[in-house]
């Protein structure tokens, strides 16, 4: 959580913040700020407890005691530690105001370093952990002038994990330091850019150098970059993975919208770089896993649920033996010899993954899967499957969703042909069928853009919502409760349709609303006929053994029905009419679909 951006141009530097805040705003939205040196060699800091658009307002009304410069940081703030105040806002400031400081991460031993600060008489503005940098920096100063070696001083002495940038007033040298958390620097032809993602300086940078945990860079006309405390040269620029219109919401109401409407693009792009043609004429994917006996997926939310649609496609196509791990709960878990952990992450930042990959055993080797091929995660493990789902910007997953599935089971299916656990007829046909899943899913939005608008009216007074699957179905189920939950903020349980009888039934009365991700399987009905009978409203997501809408589905059910998928990876379609109702639901309820509240792009903290 928390974005930060650090520009060195020309001229203000105030635009650049601004605009790259309003990029990074799904990284967390409690209050923002920011800090640009003026002329004079003061800093003029803006904060704001309200978002983007009121800073910018802010920042244009506020007094200048004389002309600012291309200087400056900004932070847009997901509240961890410290309430939601303006005094809590970032940038965050010395006892002298010399020194701005962003800051993202936990430090954990603020309070320590707190106390003895304050014994030495540096008087605290703040509740929270990030205070204490600035301090710090501003006691290593007085010591030596030099600022890079003054952040150095400091951030050995921090515990837990940082990205962070040091402004110094007096001169306007600016230093960059990250440690367990992501942080970007790039120059171009418009200057020196910090940031967290890369997404955020596509506009103006086509490169740019990830910094890895212990480096410190100072920008400015050579930058100087030391690793553990050691000078060394400064990294070669990597190409920038994300096209600036790739973020811009073009012609789409919102992100959500857009990265729905992206998804069978970004299936269609993926199979294009994994499927190729084999010499006897038929198509195969060039994707491979390291051996394995065994299968560990371990991730969050979404990412969950993707890893349940990959372990399902292992354990039905090779039956290997596999287990899906909540990152979280790591330490209830005992993986057998020969397990391959497949850590999922759109992020690459999502530090309850992080810590699982810590607590596990090294003997297990670590494939990541993740939008982020630079991230934490990506260099923690052993090998890398990029998602390729371009960037997310708003906050609930859509696109990487279907870019993790797609990505991770053709990964599996051409792992289990060269393991010998798979006919190679099989999986050729299998894939060839993934080919049809864009128009597939093109197909299911024009279904369900007809039908969700007055559906989402017809449920949206409802307290809560019950889905249900069954076998393959269920990741889904579990991904439409959960993009309701966070989306809406009404409470959305999911539930393998056999378990209904076994309690979540008590839940369904006069008009519940019941979606059921119908793949096809007839005992379905079963659960289908129970609601009915206390009442229920059900909403097939699919269609009962059809391939067109409407064939064969219950005479008072609301069906969203395109076809039937009888993959081992189950309805992939069916994720889009179900994104499409959360989304609309929410709207319905006047809800900010790209920036719900509690919720942020990357939760990087446990
Ligand atoms: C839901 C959502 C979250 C994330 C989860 C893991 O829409 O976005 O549940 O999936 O926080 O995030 P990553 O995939 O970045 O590890």
């Amino acid at each position: 959580m928390c974005g930060i951006i650090a520009a060195r141009v020309a001229d203000d530097a105030t635009p650049f913040l601004l605009d790259g805040l309003g990029r990074m705003e799904y990284r967390g939205y409690d209050s923002v700020g920011i800090a640009v040196r003026s002329a004079a060699g003061r800093i003029e800091t803006v904060r704001s407890v309200a978002r983007v658009d009121d800073l910018r307002a802010l920042a244009a009304t506020a007094p200048a005691a004389d002309a600012v410069t291309g200087v400056g940081i900004a932070h847009t703030r997901w509240a961890t530690r410290g309430t939601v105040r303006e005094e809590n806002a970032h940038p965050h400031a010395d006892c002298s105001r010399r020194i701005s400081v962003v800051h993202n991460g936990t430090i954990e031993n603020a309070d320590r370093l707190r106390t003895t600060l304050e014994r030495q008489g540096h008087v605290f503005r703040s509740d929270v952990d990030s205070e204490v940098i600035g301090h710090l920096v501003e006691r290593a100063l007085r010591v030596d002038p030099d600022l890079m070696l003054a952040v150095q001083i400091a951030v050995a002495q921090l515990e837990g994990s940082w990205a962070l940038v040091v402004l110094d007033a007096r001169d306007g040298r600016m230093v960059a330091a990250a440690d367990g958390s992501p942080l970007v620097a790039a120059r171009s032809t418009r200057g020196d850019f910090v940031a967290s993602d890369v997404g955020t300086i596509a506009e103006w940078c086509e490169t740019f150098v990830p910094l890895r945990d212990g480096d410190v860079v100072e920008l400015g006309e050579a930058w100087s970059w030391s690793s553990e405390g050691i000078a060394v040269p400064v990294p070669f620029p990597t190409a920038s993975p994300f096209a600036q219109t790739a973020v811009d919401l073009g012609a789409h109401p919102d992100h959500m919208a857009k990265e729905i409407d992206e998804q069978p693009g970004v299936v269609a792009d993926v199979l294009a770089r994994v499927r190729h043609r084999t010499a006897d004429g038929s198509t195969w994917v060039g994707l491979g896993l390291p051996p394995f006996d065994r299968l560990a997926v371990v991730a969050c939310g979404t990412s969950l649920h993707a890893g349940q649609v990959i372990a399902n496609t292992v354990r039905s196509l090779g039956g290997v033996p596999t287990d899906t791990v909540v990152a979280s709960e790591v330490e209830h878990v005992v993986l057998g010899p020969g397990t391959l952990v497949l850590a999922i992450s759109q992020s690459g930042e999502t530090a309850d993954v992080l810590r699982a990959l810590d607590r596990l055993d090294d003997r297990h080797p670590v494939l990541a899967l993740t939008n982020h091929v630079h991230s934490s995660l990506a260099r923690r493990a052993d090998a890398v499957l990029d998602c390729h789902a371009g960037p997310e910007v708003g906050v609930a997953a859509t696109k990487s969703f279907t870019a993790q599935v797609v990505v991770g089971v053709t990964a599996v299916v051409s792992a289990l042909v060269a393991s010998g656990r798979l006919e190679p007829s099989r999986a050729v046909a299998l894939v060839d069928d993934l080919a049809r899943l864009p128009e597939r899913m093109a197909a299911a939005a024009v279904v369900a853009a007809d039908r969700v608008p007055l559906l989402a009216a017809t449920v949206r007074d409802a307290p809560g919502f019950l889905f249900l699957g069954r076998g393959p179905g269920l990741p889904y189920a579990a991904e439409g409760a959960l993009k309701v939950k966070e989306l809406s903020y009404r409470w959305a349980e999911a539930s393998p349709a056999g378990e209904l009888k076994h309690g979540p039934l008590a839940l369904v009365d006069d008009g519940t609303p019941v979606v059921v991700v119908d793949h096809g399987d007839p005992r379905l009905q079963s659960a289908i006929a129970e609601v009915r009978a206390r009442g229920g409203f059900v909403v097939t997501i699919g269609g009962a053994g059809s391939d067109v809408p409407a064939v064969a589905r219950p005479a008072d059910a609301t069906d969203l029905a395109w076809g039937r998928s009888v993959a081992p990876w189950g309805p992939i379609e069916a994720v889009v009419p179900l994104q499409m109702l959360a989304r609309e639901l929410a709207l319905q309820l006047g809800c900010d679909v790209d920036k719900p509240h509690d919720r942020a792009r990357s939760v990087t903290v446990r």
